[in-house]
């Protein structure tokens, strides 16, 4: 299965950029500046008892936070590393975080701690931002103690870290600490006395827990997410991660409900979890419980309790495109996509994800769409044994042009945007997707 958040660290690691030019604010900053979000008392060992009581919400915590799917390499051991995250300057290996002596295993609790909130490993080794410790700088202090417990009590694994292949400065860690001093934020967020316990229990698991910011928050000149612009939409390697604001989710059609339901099993009539958003799904929020998804969903909508019955948005009203072009789309459809995804784009059952209502028309950027019908998309399986058959790539089949036609008529007719897609728009997907497949 593709893996794919690689971008999202090489976007972070953008930051090491900046934070070069900041050499000098970084040597004062460096332990001086820096404020941790770890109080003292995690400097008292947990007891042996504590340890096993807490294993089993370490690992509830551990999925929620999708610890794993970055520190496990694609057929490698659980928990000892190795996953390449690519950046522009070189590769970020995630590290080996079973309890051996390669791993964590000499690690103290309160220095698990420093790790996860502030960024920082023992010896004051700054980490890179590619782990997200900007976002579980937010956990409580419970979660991290039951986060060591639980990898604490994994079996240890004898492997090596790999080592960063990043050239001067970026191997530079201490320049981290400018980062860190600019970027990280000195607060952690107290619950807001004036929304719900859901609401705020919501924040959490979108904040801290799911860090769906990481991806879904644009960042700013230092590749840090913007505060102001808070889950607003974010392109990672030409896809969007979509605007899953309250009025982002409206317009891709979701209701507090079915944004849950999705959560849960990756499926909605708007359309599967692909690409990023299905490992995403896959190896995090599936197993989240029913009432963190319906807190997630509240948040994201700014709820403080799900709404009765759903609500659903209404579709939006088809824009204009000139005649000609949706004479030439309609074709195209006709002859290669309706076979498997209905006349009308309606769908069909265990084989195929509708079109009219999917999120895939209705986002701003057509980068996602377009890189489903050159490339295709695996058979995936979805929990709760639904699985979708794969769709098979077309990049042979559709010129630049009739790509274009397509999905200018589909995202028109379905989604409502009038801006049409070029084909040269087309083009330039279809040249990434050859980089990328170069890797
Ligand atoms: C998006 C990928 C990603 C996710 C998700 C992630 N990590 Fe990491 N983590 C990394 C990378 C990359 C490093 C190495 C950073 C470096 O070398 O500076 C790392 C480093 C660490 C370290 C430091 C280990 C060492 O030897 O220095 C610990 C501890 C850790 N992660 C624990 C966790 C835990 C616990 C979670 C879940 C709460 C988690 N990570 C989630 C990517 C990730
Ligand atoms: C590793 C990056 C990443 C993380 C973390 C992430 N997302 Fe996404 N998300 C994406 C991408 C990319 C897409 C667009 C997928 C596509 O168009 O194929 C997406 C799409 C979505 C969609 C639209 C439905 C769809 O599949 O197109 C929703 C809703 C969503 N994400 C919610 C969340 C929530 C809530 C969280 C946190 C629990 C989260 N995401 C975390 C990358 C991410
Ligand atoms: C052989 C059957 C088949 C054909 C032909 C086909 N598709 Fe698909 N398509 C699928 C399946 C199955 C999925 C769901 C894949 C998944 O989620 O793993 C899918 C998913 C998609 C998605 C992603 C939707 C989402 O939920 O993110 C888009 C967009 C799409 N198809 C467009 C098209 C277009 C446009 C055509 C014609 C050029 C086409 N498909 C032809 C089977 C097909």
């Amino acid at each position: 299965m593709a893996f794919l958040p690689l971008s999202t660290p090489a976007r972070r690691i953008g930051a090491l950029l900046a934070a070069t030019g900041l050499v000098a604010a970084g040597l004062l900053a460096s332990g001086v500046l820096e404020r941790s979000a770890v109080a003292r008392d995690v400097e008292t060992p947990l007891t042996p008892e504590a340890m096993k009581a807490l294993a089993p919400q370490g690992a509830k915590v551990a999925a929620a936070a999708d610890c794993f799917a970055c520190h496990t390499a694609r057929g490698g051991a659980p928990w000892a590393g190795g996953l390449p995250l690519e950046t522009p300057f070189g590769i970020i290996h995630a590290t080996n975080i079973s309890p051996s002596a390669e791993g964590i295993g000499g690690w103290s609790r309160a220095a698990f701690h420093r790790a996860i909130r502030d960024g920082i490993a023992p010896g004051g080794r700054h980490l890179y931002p590619a782990m997200p410790y900007t976002s579980y700088r937010g956990l409580s202090p419970e979660d991290v103690d039951a986060l060591y417990a639980y990898l604490m009590t994994r079996p240890p694994v004898a492997v090596a870290n790999k080592a960063n292949t990043l050239p001067f400065p970026f191997d530079q860690r201490w320049t981290l600490a400018a980062w860190n001093f600019l970027n990280l934020p000195a607060e952690v967020a107290e619950p807001d006395p004036a929304r719900s316990p859901l609401w705020n229990r919501g924040r959490y698991v979108a904040e801290a827990l799911g860090h769906c910011g990481e991806c879904h928050t644009p960042r700013n000149a230092l590749q840090a997410m913007r505060s102001g612009a808070a889950l607003q939409g974010a392109v990672i390697e030409g896809i969007e991660a979509p605007d899953i604001t309250p009025s982002g989710l409206r317009r891709m059609g979701f209701e507090p409900h079915g944004l849950a339901r999705f959560m849960a099993k990756g499926l909605s009539p708007q359309g599967g979890a692909t690409h990023q958003m299905f490992d995403v799904v896959h190896f995090s929020t599936q197993h989240m419980d029913a009432a963190d998804l319906a807190a997630l969903s509240a948040y994201l909508f700014d709820r403080d309790a799900l709404p009765a019955e759903p609500e659903t948005p209404p579709a939006p009203a088809p824009a204009a495109v000139p005649q000609a072009v949706s004479l030439r789309a309609r074709a195209t459809y006709a002859g290669l996509c309706a076979g498997c995804h209905g006349q009308a784009g309606e769908g069909i059952p265990h084989v195929s994800v509708p079109l009219r209502t999917n999120t895939a028309m209705r986002v701003a950027n057509p980068g996602g769409l377009l890189r489903a019908i050159l490339v295709g998309l695996p058979a995936q399986r979805f929990p709760g044994h639904e699985r979708m058959e794969a769709m098979p790539p077309f990049a042979a089949l559709i010129d630049d042009a009739a790509l274009a036609d397509l999905a200018t008529w589909m995202r028109a007719e379905w989604g409502g945007q009038d801006k049409a897609v070029t084909p040269e728009a087309v083009a330039r997907q279809r040249e990434g997707l050859r980089a990328d497949a170069s890797h």
